[in-house]
């Protein structure tokens, strides 16, 4: 089981540090899909490299921990061994590639040379890809070859960071079917990043929903998408195209996320929140059991 403790990151920078993560709590557990989902630069990428073991060395952990099997993992050291357990499929996948090593041999490396046809199969690319070159692929061509490469050295824990982001809706349901059956086959834990809730909705079993570096609530998939308690995770499902039947009614979560360089309160929500009250800006905020399964950052949640 992965568990990230109350985990804090800070990338230094002259005009302040920006306060990256903040106490991010987080579980996934064998066989679990867990989405984590939140707008752009909430820290979802941040989070995922940590747990890779590949975070930006500039960056600073300011407290908390990562675990795996209750072994603590460096957020930055990258696992090298080939047996590790943990693979992830990058966000910007053509840099992850080797550029000059043609396709069937990165994946030749990994999974062995008899496992190269049925690799490319299982994301829908063509035998002949594995001659060619990542320069000679379009981007979600790489970005399939990428999935495969993760999947082949069959890690017992997935991050996937916006791994069908730019894919087209059969390529996205044939990669998310062969994600949920390594899940239920042989247990693989998922991390699924992504910006697209109803995506995660659909695969996952629970839901984290990331604002600025917190992690503001974490339920079950039912239960975030029936009884969300979070005002900010209300406003990420009425933001949603699937519960506005017109683009003109979808609705806009105001306000912007807030300047990570800058002081912050305690929430850091509270800014863009209509709930919001005086006490909210008092002492530190922190995630609390509504459930056990069901937890939330808020003074003043909903239902
Ligand atoms: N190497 C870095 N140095 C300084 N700041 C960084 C670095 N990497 C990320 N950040 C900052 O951390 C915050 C979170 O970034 P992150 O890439 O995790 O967002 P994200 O949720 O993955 O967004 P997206 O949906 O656009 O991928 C941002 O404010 C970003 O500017
Ligand atoms: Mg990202």
């Amino acid at each position: 089981m992965l568990d990230v403790e109350d985990l804090s990151i800070v990338f230094p920078a002259r005009r302040g540090d920006v306060k990256a993560l903040d106490r991010v709590r987080l579980s996934v557990r064998p066989g679990e899909i867990v989405g984590l989902v939140g707008e752009s630069g909430s820290g979802k990428s941040v989070l995922s490299y940590a747990v890779s073991g590949l975070l930006d060395p500039a960056a600073r952990v300011t407290g908390g921990r990562i675990t795996w099997q209750g072994h603590a993992l460096d957020p930055l050291r990258e696992r090298r061994d080939r047996h590790a357990p943990i693979a992830q499929i990058f966000q910007n996948p053509r840099a992850s590639l080797n550029p000059i090593r043609s396709v069937g041999h990165q994946l030749q490396d990994v999974g062995g040379k008899d496992s190269v046809r049925a690799l490319l199969e299982s994301v829908r690319l063509a035998p002949e890809i594995a001659g060619r070159y990542p320069f000679e692929l379009s981007g979600g061509q790489c970005q399939r070859v990428g999935i495969a490469l993760a999947l082949a050295c069959e890690p017992d824990l997935l991050i996937a960071d916006e791994p069908t982001t730019g894919l087209d809706v059969t390529t996205e349901a044939a990669v998310m079917g062969l994600i949920t059956e390594l899940s239920r086959s042989r247990g693989m834990a998922t991390l699924l990043v992504t910006h697209d809730l109803p995506l995660a909705a659909t695969h996952g079993h629970r839901i984290a929903v990331m604002h600025a570096g917190q992690i503001v609530e974490t339920a079950r998939v039912s239960e975030l998408i029936g009884q969300a308690r979070h005002p900010y995770s209300a406003e990420l499902l009425s933001a949603t195209p699937q519960h506005a039947a017109r683009a003109e009614d979808l609705h806009v979560i105001r306000g912007l996320l807030p300047d990570l360089s800058a002081p912050l309160p305690p929430c850091r929500f509270a800014m863009r929140c209509a709930r919001h009250q005086s006490d909210c800006d008092a002492a530190p905020l922190s995630l609390t059991e509504h459930t056990p399964d069901h937890l939330v950052a808020c003074r003043h949640p909903l239902c």
